[in-house]
């Protein structure tokens, strides 16, 4: 799976190049979710496409801005699943976005989710890959090339809050459980990327990121396969949880479609435990 992980890098540098050097705007064409795609989000998927190509280890590649399996490698082992630009409207803004990756063995679900690995474009570039053995790694770009900066392990309880959706139309009880954490001193975070915005939880120890059930998205916003997949084998691998608003362990998700979206909260114990009672969930 190396040569996967080395292929991430090389992808890394080339997609910051080109946030830093190309055009912005949107392309002519939608995604396989309707949204019109912004030219970088086209761009960093090609990057992704042609570097993978060459990858023997790789069967397949799906892709969050296409829609069905690009059949690579039959003697290939492994699937990427991967969402090339995350929060890529952010890029006008000058905000922070990333690449996220899933690497699947077997049929497209959670429990075959063997290893990911997101990329952060901000000030500087970096990169965590986590596999089911280890904590997170963290990586940073230093002189064109990445160096390994430390293990990433988050504390039983933060201090952050990542609430995500449209307020209006969340529920009661999710507003009733969001303010409460306010209350007890928990401190706004949230850009409207969830690679920054997850990532900076996990280096700070912790907290709650959470994109709940709204009445305008009821199953949530973020995608199973490409993003929330993903994300909770890191935060699981750090020390912290990641459910749904059942309390399903989201690496235990099966989506029935590659774009199934899921409600999703990673956070460290403290706060999915008091998420589980403000939701009723058992423990
Ligand atoms: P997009 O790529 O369409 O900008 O969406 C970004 C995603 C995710 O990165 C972020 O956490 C979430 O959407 C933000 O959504 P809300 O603005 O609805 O909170």
């Amino acid at each position: 799976m190396n040569d996967i992980f080395e292929t991430i890098k090389k992808i890394a540098f080339e997609i910051d190049n080109a946030i830093k050097t190309e055009e912005l705007g949107y392309s002519d064409s939608e995604n396989s979710s309707g949204e019109e795609q912004l030219k970088l989000d086209v761009q960093s998927d090609i990057i992704i496409e042609k570097a993978f190509a060459s990858v023997a280890s790789v069967k397949a590649l799906v892709s969050e801005e296409k829609e069905g399996v690009l059949e690579l490698s039959k003697s290939g082992t492994y699937t990427v699943c991967y969402d090339p630009l995350d929060g890529s409207s952010l890029v006008d803004v000058n905000l922070s976005v990333g690449s996220i990756f899933g690497v699947y063995e077997g049929e497209l679900e959670g429990k075959n989710l063997v290893a990911s690995a997101y990329v952060v474009y901000g000030p500087r570039i970096e990169l965590v890959i986590a596999d089911r053995k280890e904590a997170p790694k963290l990586y940073r770009a230093i002189g064109g090339e990445f160096k390994f900066i430390s293990e990433i392990k988050m504390n039983e309880k933060g201090k952050l809050n990542a609430s995500g959706g449209t307020q209006q139309n969340w529920a009661d009880y999710h507003k009733a459980f969001i303010d409460k954490l306010f209350a007890e001193g928990y401190r706004l975070r949230y850009s409207g990327g969830m690679v920054p915005d997850l990532h900076q939880i996990m280096l700070k120890g912790g907290g709650l990121f959470s994109y709940p059930a709204t009445t305008d998205k009821p199953n949530g916003k973020l995608r199973q396969l490409f993003e929330v997949i993903p994300f909770a084998l890191m935060y699981e691998q750090a020390g912290g949880e990641a459910i749904n608003d059942k309390g399903e362990r989201l690496l235990e998700l099966v989506p029935s479609h590659p774009h199934d979206t899921s409600p999703c909260f990673f956070g460290s114990h403290y706060e999915i435990s008091a998420l589980k009672k403000a939701y009723g969930i058992e423990e």
